[in-house]
């Protein structure tokens, strides 16, 4: 990968401050650790930062950014890296602040169903922490394994489990914020119900490291499920797949994962993680992963069995009960690789498109007409349950849709036939640095103008991931 050149914004007597804030053992200028940094899992694209400093304190964070808001010095912060819209990437050089050092688990109050963390924490070792309490948490994107707790609320992140419990946001209850200008804030309550002023917790989630640092999180957390199920259908067509995701809930059902796999991703993921789980004959055309959950288990039987029976009016073929935890495992590893697997085979473009439920057939009959007309090969999976459809896109020559016009014309006309049929552009992903020039199709000036004076009254000096979700100025 090629590094797209970003200016060099820091002199040596910056370098030597952020050294006397967080210890010279905690900054990096060297080569490896400005390539590490300098990517995420975005695209082909590349931009090095100019230092990486990894504070390990609240008041070391208020300290770098004090300075850099004085010296009106670029900070890009940083989780685990897994970003899918270039949230991470420091396209304007300066300090990339790494929140790797904030990775404990301060307290899980039994009592009252919360937990609080540093955002450093890996989302699954927050999730195994309050599950042996018999406790659950449930958002769990993908990269769980990997990713960050604080990169899941910079980009209120989803994952399969949303269908039925909802997204980060339905989770965070209170967060530690050092804003721009080093000022450190709690922005609610430890509370279930806050009506006291404006929102600043549900502002700050889901805006993309643009608004301030979040140094502490408080989350709700709920009782553990005892049981779940687990069960793949194979369909010959994909549409009569995305038709009878709405069909489930119109019959009153509410799966706990609801995930649609296109049999081309399923065909590379299988062979990348060596995997004979699931067939891949030429009949199939797509799968549906079908979850539920609860403390009843003759009650999920029936459940299943009634959504299995319905779905052979959709021409589901013939259904396979994953028996064991192993089984459960094997499948939801091959779910949860597509990305990794398919980006690797080619399909480095990824969208994440979210249209209401019962119109992901159009959208995903659309996405293959756009194709044929731009010139690219599409898989789509993801989250049906939620009408959420990521497209991942395979183009002979554009790898980057950053900087591409061809590309950026294709993925225009992809979010107006988004758009037209009631959906938005992002549903877990975020917007980044690459969906920028798509944000106009979604809003009108006034919206994209109220969003800038928000950033301005947080970071007047735009020193804080500025030129993500929006343009300067
Ligand atoms: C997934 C990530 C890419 O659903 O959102 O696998
Ligand atoms: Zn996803």
């Amino acid at each position: 990968m090629k590094a797209i050149a970003t200016p060099q914004v820091l002199t040596l007597k910056d370098l030597e401050t952020l050294k006397q804030i967080v210890g010279e053992q905690y900054v990096f200028a060297d080569e490896e650790a400005l390539n590490h940094y300098g990517h995420d899992e975005t695209e082909h694209l590349l931009f090095l930062p100019n230092a990486v400093v990894k504070p390990g304190t609240t008041e070391e964070v208020s300290a770098i950014l004090k300075y850099c808001n004085e010296y009106k010095i670029p900070v890009t912060p940083r989780g685990g890296g897994t970003g899918l819209s270039g949230g991470a990437l420091p396209q304007l050089g300066g300090v990339l602040l790494s929140t790797e050092r904030f990775n404990k688990i301060l307290e899980i109050d039994e009592r009252n169903l919360q937990v609080t963390t540093e955002p450093g924490v890996i989302t699954e070792v927050l999730q195994n922490s309050v599950k042996e309490r018999g406790l659950f948490y449930p958002p769990d994107p993908s990269s769980k394994g990997s990713c960050f707790i604080g990169g899941n609320i910079a980009e209120n992140s989803g994952g399969p489990k949303a269908v039925k419990y909802g997204v980060v946001k339905d989770y965070v209850l209170n967060l530690e914020v050092v804003l721009p200008t080093g000022e450190i804030i709690w922005t609610g309550s430890n509370v279930l119900k806050n009506s006291t002023g404006y929102n600043l917790t549900q502002l700050v989630v889901g805006s993309e490291g643009t608004l301030g640092i979040v140094t502490k999180i408080v989350l709700k957390l709920i009782p553990l499920p005892k049981y779940d199920l687990l069960m793949l259908v194979p369909f010959s067509n994909l549409e009569k797949a995305s038709e009878a995701v709405s069909a489930i809930f119109r019959a009153g059902f509410t799966p706990s994962a609801l995930e649609l796999v296109e049999i081309d991703a399923l065909k590379i993921v299988s062979k990348m993680v060596d995997s004979h789980a699931v067939p891949v004959n030429d009949d199939i055309a797509a799968h549906l992963v079908i979850e539920v959950d609860g403390n009843n288990i003759d009650v999920l039987m029936s459940e299943m069995e009634a959504i299995s029976e319905l779905l052979m009016q959709y021409d589901a073929g013939e259904v396979f009960f994953a028996d064991d935890a192993n089984q459960k495992a094997e499948l939801w590893k091959l779910r949860r690789r597509v990305a990794e697997a398919v980006k690797s085979s080619g399909y480095t473009i990824e969208e994440d498109t979210v249209v209401p439920r019962a119109e992901l057939p159009k959208l995903i009959k659309g996405v293959k007409e756009l194709g044929k007309q731009y010139g690219f090969h599409a898989v789509c999976y993801g989250h049906a349950g939620d009408g959420n459809l990521h497209i991942r896109i395979n183009h002979p020559t554009i790898k980057n849709s950053h900087g591409n016009e061809e590309m950026t014309n294709a993925l225009k006309a992809l979010f107006n036939l988004v758009k037209s049929l009631g959906g938005t552009i992002s549903g877990e992903h975020g917007i980044g640095l690459i969906q920028k020039p798509y944000m106009d199709i979604v809003f009108k000036e006034a919206n994209l103008r109220l969003m800038r004076s928000i950033k301005q009254s947080f970071d007047p000096n735009n020193i804080l991931n500025a030129g993500k979700i929006f343009d300067l100025n």
